[in-house]
């Protein structure tokens, strides 16, 4: 009996023909892919997309943010995308992004958190938290900037002597081509580590170079198609060697460095005398210790730490190094520059925050090089918090927000020249002009912490060294205005001379 029994199923079994049983599983797994994937009415439209896959090998990486424009061109300025498990709605045109970062700011308040981020920090810092650890963090770094110098006259010093040491340092090489990345780098670094950690380092410091280089490399990775990839399918690339390994190992690295600094912190903490950013956060734990809600704790401070460390040197480091690259592309601007500088500032002096009202050129130059370097062209993604209505379309809970600020930085209606490169964007009657199209720290209550500070670092850095050299190429060398895709756009690797001018 049992015995028939089983030469039954046997029978059964070889009857289905393999290819078969494959053909069925494959059709159940796409209609749950289907079911699963399914969009409410009035979700924006998007283009055709595969099973699992959604559009993700539609979008070259290199160039993600330009190579959308058919579908922008198709669907309007609303449309959506599916990238493996996340459903992205990209957002174009002023009126659309300020009403969403004005009005309707509470719903777009929180920030996307993509797998690659939610495993290096969780909800904890300022980035990529949100809810109740977002407000007390935000707020307490806000006033702790403010507290050790921003607005007030330390922290201006502090650049006045960094740009000094800078200016040094590209000198030394007398007007031999140089990759001045690291440099920059570290000096712009150093800005926001003496905030943070209350030291600079020096640019010979082999230890603190090795990590700006795995900060360096851990955001290229996080661009590149090995981190996106990453972010599609975490559950499978988890248990796959590859490049997108690596982002997790410079992150523990990075995670250890701030450890080790914050312990010798510890060491020497005297509470009456605040030093810098950490000794006020520890101040901070001391005064909730015992109270579990409150965010103010270890795993905070490291990342709170870290996310100024990463968010306060590549940014700015990237837009002064498209800055150098443009004016050695541009020459006769780069003399108009000079000029304004050696006729408001002299020789001598040092500049000065207190100089940009007098000097509307220059000051439209880094408006310029920041509207063309357009370094973060899709913004940092956001997440809808409640559901939606946004141009007449649904945006459910949890959608995930890009905006398009390339859109806005090159819009043909906006700017007079929108491709080319042309400080007059930002002037008017010889005085500098506000533009609302100009949105590279974005807008509203979730909008870069760090602009004001950024701001004074560009201008004082540029300006300092435009007052001691002349950026040129190197003989026979054409410089290109090429970027390399990773969080930011930055300008492929290349040399350049920093002549010294009499
Ligand atoms: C040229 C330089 C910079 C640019 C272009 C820039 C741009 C941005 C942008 C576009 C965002 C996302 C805002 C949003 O979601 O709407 C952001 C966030 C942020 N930036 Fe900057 N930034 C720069 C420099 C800095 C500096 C120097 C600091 C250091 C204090 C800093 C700290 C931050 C932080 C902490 C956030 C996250 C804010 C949050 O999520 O609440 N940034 N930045
Ligand atoms: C953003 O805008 C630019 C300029 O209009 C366009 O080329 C690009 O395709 C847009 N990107 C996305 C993702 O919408």
């Amino acid at each position: 009996m049992i015995a028939s029994l089983s030469s039954l199923v046997t029978s059964f079994w070889a009857a289905l023909h393999l290819r078969t049983l494959l053909l069925a599983a494959v059709t159940f797994l796409f209609l749950v892919n289907m079911l699963r994937s399914r969009h409410p009415k009035n979700y924006p439209p998007g283009p055709w997309r595969l099973p699992f896959m959604g559009n993700f090998f539609q979008i070259d990486f290199e160039q993600r943010h330009l190579v959308l424009q058919q579908f922008v061109k198709k669907y309007g300025n609303v449309f959506s995308l599916e990238l493996g498990r996340s459903s992205v709605v990209v957002v174009s045109g002023l009126p659309l992004i300020k009403k969403m970062f004005t009005h309707l700011d509470q719903n777009f308040v929180n920030r996307f958190l993509s797998p690659v981020r939610e495993r290096i920090t969780g909800n904890n810092g300022l980035i990529g938290s949100n809810g109740q650890t977002w407000k007390e963090q935000r707020r307490f770094a806000l006033m702790t900037l403010r507290n050790f110098g921003l607005g007030k006259k330390s922290l201006e010093q502090r650049m006045q002597e960094e740009a000094y040491h800078l200016v040094e340092a590209i000198g030394e090489e007398g007007g031999q081509p140089l990759d001045p990345h690291l440099k920059i780098n570290n000096a712009v670094s150093n800005i926001i580590c003496s905030v943070t950690f209350g030291e600079r380092f020096e640019y010979e410091d082999c230890q603190f170079q090795e990590l700006l280089k795995l900060l360096d490399e851990a955001m290229h990775l996080q661009g590149s198609v090995a981190g996106q990839l990453y972010n599609a399918f975490p559950r499978i690339m988890k248990y796959l060697p590859g490049p997108h390994q690596k982002i997790f190992r410079n992150w523990e690295e990075l995670k250890l460095f701030i450890s080790h600094i914050i312990k010798k912190h510890q060491k020497d903490w005297n509470p009456d005398e605040p030093r810098d950013f950490i000794d006020a956060f520890l101040m901070e734990m001391q005064k909730h210790s015992g109270r579990k809600t409150s965010s103010f704790n270890e795993e905070n401070l490291i990342c709170s730490t870290l996310d100024l460390f990463l968010a306060g040197t590549e940014t700015t480091s990237t837009t002064l190094r498209w800055a150098l690259l443009y004016m050695t592309v541009y020459p006769e601007i780069q003399e108009n520059v000079q000029a304004e500088i050696d006729r408001v500032v002299g020789h001598k002096r040092q500049v000065s925050l207190s100089d940009r009202d007098s000097m509307p050129y220059t000051n439209a130059v880094i408006h310029e090089v920041q509207r063309m370097g357009n370094i973060i062209p899709l913004n940092v993604p956001r997440e809808v918090t409640v559901d939606t209505k946004l141009d007449g379309f649904h945006l459910p809970k949890g959608t995930v927000i890009m905006t398009n600020l390339t859109a806005l930085h090159r819009d043909p209606k906006e700017w007079a020249t929108p491709e080319v490169f042309n400080p007059e964007h930002f002037l008017e009657n010889g005085q500098f002009k506000k533009r609302e199209s100009f949105l590279p720290f974005s807008m509203g209550k979730r909008a870069c912490l760090g602009e004001q500070l950024a701001r004074s670092e560009l201008f004082i850095f540029f300006s300092a060294l435009m007052q001691r050299f002349t950026f040129k190429p190197p003989i026979n060398e054409k410089l290109s205005l090429k970027f390399r895709m990773g969080l930011t756009l930055s300008p492929v690797k290349h040399r350049i001379c920093a002549v010294p001018r009499l």
